[in-house]
This record gives structure tokens, sequence and C-alpha cells, in this order.
């Protein structure tokens, strides 16, 4: 079996703020499926603190940017999870990534730290003998991980998975020496950022290969609207950049273990379900139900739900919204609830367990994003016959089958696409919604067509063992 140190800010199910969390937490038991181990390295937050307090420690150093840090081994729910404990740039109340005055303004040393950690374990080892032969970084948090490696002169293989380019974790120049990079690499070839650094770049440009979470955005990465600064790197690493999907854990996103159980040939739980979620919230809807679960916030599209709703809710819909970001988006959304009662239902909030009722309650699943690098809520509506209404962006244009008119005379449709991210065309796909749903033949088809339709790991898992045993052979 070979082994992968796979090097991230949050997992489940220890710690989530989004799609990387369920990626980075599933990735284990898909790869163990097909022949990786993979241990997972994660920061260890204060909550985590606690629950490894009793972990034996695996790695040390006396000073990780400032402090002393050591690394526990401990398993969780199956998983082989690191977590490194460096109290000076972890153990703080607040968020993840910001505090109460907004990013936490070490960022960039801490997640350093984070990297640092990671490539000094591929390197030497751990002390109970595992040592990986392959080191798998994800986003601007662990991206130093690998220029670490390269610039250390290890021969360790890296990949770096690019699950959102819009975080780049940008430095100032001065900052150089106390991220611990080399001077000599300071140029545009290498580290140089629009005069700065930045640890997404270092690692786009040291890691043996790049992956992201969707093929279509693979591609998307090379034109500047989508690359965000970062088009001309991820094109002049070439055919080193491949997409490879996500996919979805099914032990914990379906249909068959939800409150109200059911499947794609017994489909009575789902009503069971949409009733329930709409006395929850008061509901009343005599068309569809459509579910947003989302980070409010400008790459979500959110912004043009309140334009599309009145005539929607007119033709008999409803809107649920369960999500949390932006507070001009939270107000917006509070005040469609306001105005259509009874049909529009807002939670302010991050609840898991609340998401799960709604992709099992919902008729449809809304996902109006400007970009998305895979999207994982399309999927999982797929999983539970919430059909998706989706951007034809990112992954969102990879996963759903949109129903046009040779999707539907082939009988293959599994959702509804529109393009491009502006109103006119939205407002137009939730007509479609409307129609299809008011066509009960059809839309139990579609249902089927979905929750047919294969989201697993198994594909994506080959793909990954298949690039780290062309790094190791
Ligand atoms: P992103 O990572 O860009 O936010 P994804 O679609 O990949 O987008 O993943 C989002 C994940 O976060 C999904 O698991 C989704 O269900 C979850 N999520 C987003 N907002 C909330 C919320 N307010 N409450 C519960 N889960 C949420
Ligand atoms: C990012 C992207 C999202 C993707 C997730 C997991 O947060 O925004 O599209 O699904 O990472 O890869």
């Amino acid at each position: 079996m070979g082994r992968v140190l796979s090097v991230a800010s949050e997992a489940v199910p220890l710690v989530k703020t989004g799609g990387l969390a369920d990626v980075v937490g599933a990735l284990p038991a898909a790869l163990a499926a097909v022949g990786w181990e993979m241990r997972v390295l994660i920061p260890a937050y204060p909550a985590l603190r606690k629950q490894a307090a009793r972990w034996p420690v695996v790695w040390s150093e006396r000073d990780l940017f400032g402090g002393p840090a050591t690394v526990l081994s401990g398993e969780v729910a199956g998983t082989a999870f690191l977590l490194l404990d460096a109290p000076h740039l972890f153990d703080r109340e607040g968020g993840i990534y910001a505090g109460p005055d907004g990013d936490w303004r070490d960022n960039d040393l801490r997640f350093a730290g984070l990297s640092w950690a990671g490539a000094a374990i591929a390197r030497d080892g751990l002390a109970d003998g595992w040592r990986p032969d392959v080191l798998h970084a994800h986003d601007w948090q662990a991206g130093y991980a690998p220029a670490y490696l390269r610039y250390g002169g290890s021969a360790v293989p890296s990949v770096i998975t690019v699950h959102n380019i819009a975080f780049q974790g940008f430095s100032p120049a001065e900052r150089l020496t106390a991220l611990r990079l080399p001077e000599a690499e300071f140029h545009a070839d290498a580290l140089e950022y629009y005069g700065g650094v930045s640890s997404l770049k270092a690692g786009l440009v040291t890691a043996d290969r790049v992956t992201t979470v969707s093929p279509n955005y693979a591609g998307e990465l090379r034109r500047p609207e989508f690359g965000m600064g970062l088009e001309g790197v991820i094109a002049a690493r070439g055919t080193d950049v491949s997409g490879i999907l996500n996919g979805v854990d099914e032990a914990v996103w379906s249909p068959e273990v939800a409150e109200h159980p059911y499947s794609a040939t017994r489909m009575r739980g789902k009503a069971k379900a949409r009733a329930a979620i709409c006395a929850e919230f008061g509901l009343e809807v005599p068309g569809p139900l459509a579910i947003i679960v989302s980070r409010l916030t400008d790459q979500k599209g959110i912004d043009l739900v309140p334009a599309v709703t009145p005539e929607f809710i007119a033709a008999g819909g409803g809107v649920l919204v369960l999500g949390s970001g932006d507070a001009a988006l939270e107000a917006q959304m509070q005040l469609l609830a306001q105005q259509f009662p009874g049909r529009v239902a807002v939670r302010i909030g991050y609840d898991e367990a609340l998401s799960h009722r709604m992709f099992a309650g919902g008729d449809a699943v809304l996902v109006p994003s400007r970009f998305e690098p895979c999207g994982l809520t399309q999927l999982y509506g797929l999983r539970f016959g919430t059909l998706p209404v989706v951007a034809a962006v990112g992954g969102l244009a990879d996963t759903v089958i949109t129903a046009n008119p040779a999707a539907l005379a082939a009988g293959i449709a599994t959702g509804i696409a529109f393009h491009p991210t502006e109103v006119a065309p939205f407002a137009v796909a939730m007509q479609h919604l409307t129609a299809l749903y008011a066509d009960p033949k059809l839309w139990a088809q579609m249902q089927r067509n979905a929750m047919r339709q294969s989201v697993d790991w198994g594909e994506s898992a080959a793909r990954y063992a298949a690039l780290y045993a062309g790094l190791t052979a």
C-alpha cells in the first residue's frame, strides 16, 4: 500500500467551513479502497486540542514560526488524523481563518507553519515510523508545503489541489524571510506574485502535479475571468494540470440513511421529509420547493435570487434558504422571507443537520454561482432527487445534465443549467423548473435519472491513485 500525507486546513468530521472539509475528510476512505493509505494533517484548533489531549506525539519542533509545536496522531471515525498543535498559531477563540476584527493578521505564518510541518513529516517521517510516499496539499493553506520540499532539496513528490483559486494566500515581499522562503526564488517564474508572494502560486509552481476539482474548471482556470491572476501560471504547467471531479461520501449523504429513508424506487420517505420541513418552517408550497444551502457570498450568485423569486412564487413555488456570510446578502434573504410569508423562509447560520433535512425535503436545489470549482450541493441534490438548477460554470456544468430538448428526448436529464450567470437566464430556468414540476411523470423520471447518476468517489479515487502511482513509480 502506498502512503499519502494530505495537508489541509479543514476536514470532516473535525472541522468544516465548506466543501474543502467534505472532500479532505472523504478522500482517505475513498483512497483506501484503491490501495493508498492516507493520513490527514490539519491544525489542532481549540476544540480539537481537547479531543486529542491523550493522543501520542509523533513529531515536534521547538520553534515553528515563533513557538513550539507537536503533531498528535489519532483516529476519528476510521480516518487517521495528524493534528498540528502549535498554540501560538492555532489556539485562539474565533473562526479558523478570522477573529472578531476580520482575517487573522498572521494567517500567512499560521498556515506556513502547517505547510512546514507537512513538508518536514514528508521528508523525515513520524516517530511511529510512518513516512509518506507522496504529499498532497490542498489550497492556499497548504501551498507552501510543496515549496518547502522542493527548495529544501527533498525528492518526495507532491500534488497540489486547487479547490478555489479566489483565495491565494498573498503576503508582501518583506515577509519572505519570516516565511522561510529562499530569496533566490523571488522572481516571476517562481515565488514572486504582484510584487509579493502567494502561497497558492508557490504550490502551483513547485508541486509535481496540479489538480483541480472538476475537468471544466481546469479549462476555465486558463482564462483571466476564472484564473484570477494565476491563469498564466496554470497554463504554463500544461499537461501537469488535470481536473478530477469531487465525489459524494454516500455514507453521510444518502436518502437511504435520511431521517425518513427513501430510494429511487421507494420515494414515499421524500414526501414525508418535504411535509416535515414545510411544517418546520411554516411553508405551504403548491409548486416546487427550491432550497439553497450555501455560503452567502458573491461567488454563489445569491444576489440574483431576489430578482427571480416573485415570479417563481406567483407560479406556485417556494424557497427555503440556509446560509451565512455577507451581511448585505443575509439581509436580502431575510427581506424576501418577510415579503413572502409561508412561501419563503430563511435560516441564517450554519447547521449541518438542517442541511440534511433540506436536501431530503426539497424538490430542487438552486446553485446560481458565478464560478464554482466543483460544488457539492448540486451533487447532494442529485443523490437526493432534489433536482439541481445551476449556472453552467465549473463543476456545475460537469455534473448536471440539463433538461434541454435533446436530453429530454433521450430521457437522461437530471436538472437545469443556465448561462450566463445573470437574472434573465436564471428566471427562465426557474420557469422551466415550474413547468417540469407540473408534469409529474417527467419530474419522476428526472428524479430517477438524478438518483441513479453516479456521484460516488469510485472513479475519482482511481484517478488520484493513478496520479500518485505515476509519481512514485
Ligand atoms: P463551497 O466549498 O464553495 O462553500 P461546496 O458546494 O463545495 O461550496 O460545499 C459547501 C458545503 O458546505 C456543503 O457541504 C454544504 O452543504 C455546506 N454548507 C454551506 N453552507 C452551509 C450552512 N449554512 N449550513 C450547513 N451547511 C452548509
Ligand atoms: C471550494 C469550491 C467548491 C468545491 C470545494 C471542494 O470551496 O468553492 O466549488 O466543491 O472547494 O473542492
